[in-house]
């Protein structure tokens, strides 16, 4: 399993439910990397997709305690169901939000990780791999400036 997030500069990821900054070019590069592949989003999260509306061209699997029914979403009641529905599939990659991605991170094997340059306040974090024993920068795939804001794509893979 593998994950994707977007972090500013205090690996905080979100406020209030959503992302205070997002970037275009890191809304492409998400969309480029999990096209096809299956995704595991938190409910909190799936609120904030537009029109609460599944990802296209993906397998959206979602994360609830409740017996919540959202057509085009394959609900999950534990990580655990999460995982063996992630086993099944080429490609799965964990979405967020943040207690999502703290308890799957331990099962995943490559993190693809946009920092965002920047520090709104946020309420939500992403461990921080760079002080992590556990990971290793394996390359960045892409960098850039949006609107002043620099971002660089990072690759890490479990040590
Ligand atoms: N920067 C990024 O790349 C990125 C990506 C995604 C999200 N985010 C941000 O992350 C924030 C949301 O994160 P969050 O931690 O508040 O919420 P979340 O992880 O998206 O969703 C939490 C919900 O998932 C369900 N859930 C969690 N653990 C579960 C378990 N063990 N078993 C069953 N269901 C479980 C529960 O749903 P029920 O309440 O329905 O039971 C829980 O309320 C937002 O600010 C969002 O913008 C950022």
């Amino acid at each position: 399993m593998e994950l994707i997030v977007a972090v500013y500069e205090d690996w905080g990821i979100g406020r209030e439910g959503t992302q205070p900054i997002a970037l275009s070019a890191d809304r492409k590069f998400f969309r480029q990397t999990t096209k096809g592949a299956m995704v595991i989003v938190g409910r909190r999260t799936l609120e904030d997709f537009p029109g609460k509306q599944p990802l296209p061209g993906r397998v959206n699997v979602a994360l609830t305690r409740s017996e919540a029914e959202i057509p085009g979403f394959t609900f999950c009641h534990t990580p655990e169901e999460a995982l063996a529905l992630a086993q099944t599939a080429d490609r799965a990659f964990v979405i967020g939000g943040g207690s999502v991605y703290l308890q799957l991170l331990p099962y995943c094997t490559r993190a693809y990780v946009t920092k965002v340059h920047c520090q709104p306040q946020s309420d939500t974090f992403f461990p921080n791999l760079d002080e992590s024993p556990d990971w290793v920068l394996e390359t960045i795939l892409q960098s850039g400036e949006e609107n002043g804001i620099p971002y660089e794509m990072c690759l890490y893979r479990r040590a």
